[in-house]
């Protein structure tokens, strides 16, 4: 079989590409290694930016989102026994949209299978080849059979552990890496939550982060040590260290209920350069990974396929290959910067193991910085709401 576009991945990259390709008029397969009720339930990130809802907007995924997202007009920042309240909207003029990516990603199967774009799940990509030549190769496997699928370009969209990144010759690839000595313990649990915003909570025992997924189920992630095993902690552990981190904030009272997932994320800085090698094209988390302090991973997962689908559409429509060669530079900006604000928001919120003292009064001081300047609140709020997405 010969396709234009061969997606590797049913993620949020893979399935937004599906999708805008269909728009356009452009042909597509989605291959997927795990099955739909696997992917639909994985538990991941739930911040939308603005931007990233106007595109599911603009592609016609976004009637359930705007029914039950919970919109977000600011967050709040918790450290030293108080709390400050960033007002985002006010400082931008734009919101962010409580919304969990698996939500999201079953908004975007539907709408694709509806359209009749073809998603193979349990089908897995072994090989991809003929990047240099005339047409791309891609070989998985699928209900027990070998598939061969030819195409004029492939995109990578198969996450951090896929094969893609691979297939570009080591000698041209440079990855940027930075492992950091933490990870979050996350919870899913059946309490309304503490505050109708998001509260971002430095404290000497490590950060917490109350977030939440409807108005009676909250997700709240402490920092704990990378190996931790999520099985150490019994649910009365996990609340009352919320409490230490969070209570006693001018009269913060925490909510509770009962745990109904718990597990352990490391964290980590990644960048792929470059992100194209002939006819294949990263996006997403193929391509780079963010901490996930400052919620940008799956937005700029969204926002990589702004730009590959236009460079694509550019090439079917108009026969204009010129996007395709700035296609990494483009991304690239937009993904150094998302990567600065995640090591920022990382690095002023959690605690070093070996923290001195010193360490952790600058970071408070750097926190009342931010927390009580407005061009301080403004970088911030510029950065959470999400930078403009470019060609
Ligand atoms: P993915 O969603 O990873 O999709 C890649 C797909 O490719 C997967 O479905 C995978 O099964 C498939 N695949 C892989 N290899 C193959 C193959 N060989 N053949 C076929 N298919 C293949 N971001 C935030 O913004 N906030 C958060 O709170 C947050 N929490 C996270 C928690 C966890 C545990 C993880 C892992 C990530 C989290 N992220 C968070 C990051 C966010 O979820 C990702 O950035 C986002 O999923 C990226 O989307 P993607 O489509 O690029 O990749
Ligand atoms: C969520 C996760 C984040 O990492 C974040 O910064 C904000 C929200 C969430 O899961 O809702």
């Amino acid at each position: 079989m010969h396709i234009q576009v061969g997606i590797i991945g049913a993620g949020p990259a893979g399935l937004l590409l599906a999708r805008m390709l269909h728009l356009q008029g452009i042909s597509s397969v989605v291959l997927e290694s795990r099955s739909r009720p696997y992917v639909e339930s994985r538990i991941r990130a739930g911040l939308l930016e603005q931007g990233s809802v106007d595109l599911l907007t603009e592609t016609g995924m976004a009637d359930r989102l705007y029914k039950e997202a919970m919109v977000h007009e600011g967050i709040e920042l918790v450290f030293d026994g108080q709390r400050h309240r960033i007002d985002i909207t006010a400082l931008t003029g734009r919101k962010v949209y409580i919304y969990g990516q698996q939500e999201v990603v079953k908004d975007m199967i539907v709408a694709n299978l509806a359209a009749g774009v073809p998603i193979l799940f349990e089908a897995q990509a072994s090989e991809i080849s003929g990047l240099e030549g005339e047409r791309a190769t891609i070989r998985y496997t699928h209900e027990g059979k070998e598939e061969v699928l030819t195409c004029d370009y492939i995109a990578g969209c198969d996450g951090f552990h896929g094969i893609c990144r691979d297939a570009i010759p080591p000698q041209l690839m440079r990855g940027h890496d930075r492992i950091y000595p933490f990870g979050w313990l996350g919870i899913l649990a059946d309490a309304p939550p503490t505050r109708d915003e998001l509260l971002y909570c430095r404290h000497d025992n490590g950060f917490a982060l109350f977030t939440m997924r409807s108005p009676t189920v909250s997700r709240c992630y402490i920092q704990v040590p990378p190996d931790e095993d999520a099985e150490n902690w019994s649910d009365d552990q996990i609340w009352s260290e919320l409490e230490t981190r969070l209570g006693k904030h001018e009269g913060l009272t925490i909510s509770t209920g009962k745990i109904t997932q718990k597990s352990v994320t490391a964290m980590r800085s990644y960048v792929a350069e470059p992100m194209r090698h002939g006819r294949l094209f990263l996006a997403g988390d193929s391509a780079h990974i963010v901490p996930p302090t400052g919620a940008k991973g799956m937005n700029l997962a969204i926002s990589d396929i702004y730009v590959l689908s236009k460079a694509l559409v550019a090439f079917y429509k108009k026969n204009d290959a010129s996007l395709f060669e700035t296609y990494g530079a483009t991304c690239l900006r937009r993904i150094w910067r998302a990567q600065h604000f995640s090591w920022w928001m990382t690095s002023m919120l959690h605690n070093l193991p070996d923290a001195s003292p010193f360490d952790a009064k600058r970071q408070v001081a750097e926190l009342y910085t931010i927390a009580t300047s407005k061009a301080g609140q403004t970088l911030l709020a510029e950065n959470y709401v999400g930078l403009p997405f470019e060609t």
